[in-house]
């Protein structure tokens, strides 16, 4: 079998139709992997709703999808209000009858020493990535209930099954995430609903790239340099499957979760990382 880059631009993996009739809820889903997951879905039949603080990335993300005759619409939500993401949640539900996927993707991040990260610096981002996952998850619990059921699909990451310097914010927020999905798993299955995660590893999405930047002299690996031959360097070095991410590479396992094949799968968290962490891990 041939390697592929696995980009947007490559045709689907999944027959065409597979999610018609869902309705998506995509948090943070106007930009980078969101978008790219948003898109996907969208391909493959389903009605996306995205999410996202920023009216000019919901506008573009929009335009985008439609303009490929695929359904979408827009809302503008900050994860962090609870009262807002019922009020939405519940406006969703109403306008099409039901939810059948809800991705949890909405994250922020950055390095930051902890000795010195301010109490408001470590509230936006563990309000964001684990508050927001269950606001929102706890949201759309009684839509799937009654309707009989319902995916949910968070997004975590690879950096808490170490230590990762200067990450002490997002890295607690993400291992909750996991154990958050375990838990609803196993408490929400009587009523259909499947609960997992996915582990996303390099992808050098704009976001990613400027959320990643380390202060410079702190030790920490820069691993999304702006240079061409650094960033293909590390790509040879330090991921086993000898390529970086694409938004594709993780929309193709939330499109997975979603469609059928997803009917016995819950309580997974899942790497989708070219064997990136496995490889860090050797002594
Ligand atoms: N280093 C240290 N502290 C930072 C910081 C950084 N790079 N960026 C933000 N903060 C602090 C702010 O100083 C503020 O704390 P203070 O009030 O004590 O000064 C606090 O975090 C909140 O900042 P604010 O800009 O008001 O946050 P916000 O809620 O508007 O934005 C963030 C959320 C902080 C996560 C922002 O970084 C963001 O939106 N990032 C883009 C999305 C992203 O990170 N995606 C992740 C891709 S992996």
């Amino acid at each position: 079998m041939t390697d592929s880059t696995n980009t947007a631009a490559h045709a689907p993996v999944f027959r065409p139709g597979l999610l018609d009739g869902q309705v998506a809820l995509v948090t943070g889903g106007g930009t980078g992997i969101g978008l790219g997951i948003s898109e996907l879905l969208a391909e493959l039949g389903a009605h996306v709703v995205i999410a996202s603080r920023k009216p000019e990335h919901l506008d573009a993300a929009l335009a985008g999808i439609t303009s490929r005759g695929h359904k979408a619409s827009i809302v503008p939500l900050d994860v962090r209000d609870p009262e807002r993401v019922k009020a939405v949640v519940n406006d969703i539900a109403e306008a099409h009858g039901r939810i059948d996927l809800l991705v949890n993707n909405a994250a922020g991040n950055f390095y930051s020493p902890s000795a010195t990260l301010s109490p408001n610096a470590w509230k936006a981002v563990v309000e964001i990535d684990l508050y927001g996952t269950f606001y929102c998850s706890q949201a759309v619990y009684p839509i799937m209930a009654t309707q009989g059921g319902g995916r949910i699909v968070s997004t975590s990451m690879t950096l808490h099954y170490r230590g990762w310097p200067l990450m002490a914010h997002a890295t607690a927020a993400k291992a909750g995430v996991d154990a958050l999905t375990k838990t609803l798993a196993v408490e929400w299955a009587p009523e259909r609903i499947r609960v997992n995660a996915i582990a996303p590893g390099p992808i050098p999405t704009e976001g990613v790239r400027k959320a990643f930047t380390p202060p410079a002299a702190s030790g920490v690996p820069d691993v999304f340099a702006a240079a061409e031959e650094k960033m293909a360097e590390y790509a040879r070095k330090g991921i086993p499957l000898g390529r970086w991410g694409s938004p594709r590479d993780i929309a193709n396992m939330v499109a997975f979760l979603a469609s059928p094949a997803g009917d016995w799968i819950t309580g997974g968290i899942f790497v989708i990382d070219g064997g990136e962490w496995l490889a860090k891990a050797q002594p």
